[in-house]
């Protein structure tokens, strides 16, 4: 879409601001009818969102990004999420062709011998998924809290998007990881059992460990590169 003018997204930032999240997100599809999707990893995150949608019957569309590499419990917890909620959840999936050739020519773990393939992995099976998913829409829900990185706390709830051109909103973006898995507990929401296992941020499994004590919430996402290059593409600059 066209980026508003500034005083239109300041405006409505402060709507959003004095809004509960549910309010928020009936605000934003009453403004952008059929336009309001939500991108899902099955995180902790992003399974509270998942139940405020549906439980208040908030008409945005939900989908998820199948990178092919996932962990067996994300696809576990998809499985979950869709007996609890009956609502559909499209995957997006990278294309074939491109897949392959990087594939052959790269072979099926290339990530771990160098930044630029790493870079090309995430390219093909997520950001260019990402782009189909996002195509057509005015606003993109997210599960980004500040707490996840330095880089994540300088976010607003409502910002424009210039990669993808289009409106983002961060709903529990001041949660604490405390609040967010006490949300999980008392409304029994399905999640994902590698959190009990010492997993923080999950993405893809060869790209995923556990964090020890002490560590930063991210170390355990492609833990081998320095932390200069961590970034995957589908929120720039902001790991
Ligand atoms: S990432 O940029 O490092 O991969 P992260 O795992 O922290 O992102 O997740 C932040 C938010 O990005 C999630 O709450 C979700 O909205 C979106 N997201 C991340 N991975 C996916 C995915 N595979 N499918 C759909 N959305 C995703
Ligand atoms: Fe590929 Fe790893 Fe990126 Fe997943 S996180 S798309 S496996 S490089």
């Amino acid at each position: 879409m066209e980026a508003p003018a500034k005083q239109t997204l300041t405006k409505l930032l402060h709507q959003i601001n004095r809004l509960s999240i549910d309010e928020a997100l009936s605000l934003l599809s009453g403004s952008f009818p059929g336009k309001v999707t939500f991108s899902s990893s099955f995180s902790l995150e992003d399974q509270v969102i998942m139940h405020r949608i549906v439980h208040n019957n908030i008409p945005i569309s939900i989908f998820t990004l199948d990178t092919g590499r996932l962990f067996a419990e994300t696809y576990s917890v998809w499985n979950s999420t869709n007996i609890r909620y009956q609502t559909p959840i499209k995957a997006y999936y990278p294309d074939h062709a491109k897949l392959e050739s990087f594939i052959l020519e790269n072979g099926p773990n290339s990530f771990y011998e160098s930044v630029d393939n790493r870079k090309t992995c995430c390219a093909i099976r997520k950001v260019a998924p990402l782009k189909r998913a996002l195509a057509g829409n005015a606003v993109w829900i997210t599960g980004l809290r500040a707490e996840h990185s330095a880089a994540r706390q300088d976010l607003q709830p409502l910002e424009w998007d210039e990669a993808n051109h289009i409106i983002k909103y961060h709903p529990l973006l001041h949660w604490t990881t405390a609040e967010t898995k006490a949300y999980i507990d008392e409304h029994h929401i399905p999640y994902n059992p590698l959190y009990d296992r010492g997993f923080v941020s999950i993405g893809c499994a060869p790209c995923t460990r556990a964090i020890k004590a002490g560590e930063d919430f991210r170390a355990g996402r492609w833990w081998w590169e320095d932390n200069s290059g961590k970034e995957c593409g589908l929120h720039e600059n902001r790991i």
